[in-house]
């Protein structure tokens, strides 16, 4: 099969083909990116805009790395320093830098959709311009779902990464899964490799419905918890996820302290865990709160920084499929 995706909006529609593409690709710029000059000619000439309207260190960093080792120039929107206090709109500043001519646009907004407006505009006119999800509200962040994806499968076979190693493994994602972005995307990519997924933490951030969200043809199921030793029992991976603060409209908690002391991920809980159990997190953590901070800097356990590292080959591998797509 040929890559034919024009833009990367979420992964609730991805196929298996395409995500042993983006695997591939993603290994073969994980070799680049370990020689002496870790760059390629690949997007050479090409406009890349990093327009971010909410916070963010990691994707947007790691975005502008990956433009930058495929031989693109890279354009940083700051919200604050821009137009927009002026009163522009979002499809108006999009415009100006399809005008300066951008030819891949990486979005991330507090408001879900955005990116999917933008790409129906930049089609509406015609314009052959790319645009990728860099997290949209609570919908899609569907880089850090591909960045998991593919630091599970290398943990699994580093030389060869691909969907069939996650089929059976049971992968619990603990804690904000109701305002998670990233808890979504993964479900998507999991439930593709047949991974069964277990979903963890108070019913008021792990409502019942997301149990309907995905039973596919695969045997993969997904089940909803509200205790924490059942979704960790044999548990091959542990997904921890920022308690999302700025998207709690109510007060969803009773505190911080007992959250720890409920679904915190600890040394003692991790003895209900497969004995080769790692964790994850896509970070920013909020150290001693979703994971205790002694267990977030051991490197026999946690997958924190590989993490990070497999972004900059996971997006090259996005920016370059998209990028050359039409060349
Ligand atoms: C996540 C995000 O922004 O959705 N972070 C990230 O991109 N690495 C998760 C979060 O903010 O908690």
């Amino acid at each position: 099969m040929a890559w034919t995706r024009h833009h990367i909006l979420g992964l609730a529609d991805w196929k298996a083909e395409e995500y042993e593409i983006l695997l591939q690709t993603a290994s073969s710029f994980r070799e680049v990116l370990s020689r002496r000059t870790k760059k390629v000619p690949a997007l050479q000439g090409q406009v890349v805009t990093n327009m971010f309207f909410e916070p963010s260190t990691r994707t947007r960093s790691s975005f502008e790395l990956a433009a930058k080792r495929l031989s693109a120039d890279i354009l940083n929107f700051a919200p604050g320093t821009s137009s927009l206090t002026k009163g522009e709109t979002i499809l108006d500043t999009a415009k100006t830098y399809l005008a300066m001519g951008s030819d891949i646009m990486v979005i991330r907004h507090k408001e879900a959709g955005v990116p999917h407006l933008i790409a129906a505009e930049m089609d509406r006119l015609q314009t052959g311009v790319n645009v990728l999800n860099g997290g949209d509200g609570q919908h899609e962040h569907p880089s850090q779902g591909l960045l998991d994806l593919f630091t599970l499968c290398s943990l699994l076979d580093y030389e060869n990464p691909r969907l069939e190693l996650l089929k059976g493994k049971k992968v619990a994602i603990v804690g904000d899964i109701l305002h998670s972005r990233v808890a979504r995307s993964n479900i998507w990519s999991l439930r593709s490799a047949g991974a069964q997924v277990h979903l963890v933490g108070p019913p008021t951030l792990v409502p019942q419905f997301f149990a309907e969200m995905t039973v596919g043809s695969n045997g993969d199921q997904l089940f909803v918890h509200w205790q924490l030793e059942p979704a960790l029992k044999d548990a091959d991976f542990v997904m921890t996820l920022r308690l999302q603060k700025e998207r709690m409209t109510n007060y969803l908690l009773p505190s911080l302290r007992e959250y720890h002391q409920s679904y915190g991920i600890t040394r003692d809980s991790l003895k209900l865990c497969h004995p080769h159990v790692k964790i994850l997190h896509p970070g920013p953590v909020n150290r001693g709160v979703e994971i205790s901070s002694d267990l977030m800097d051991d490197p026999a356990l946690s997958l924190i920084q590989q993490q990070v590292t497999s972004g900059i080959a996971v997006r090259m591998a996005l920016l370059y499929l998209i990028g050359t797509l039409n060349s």
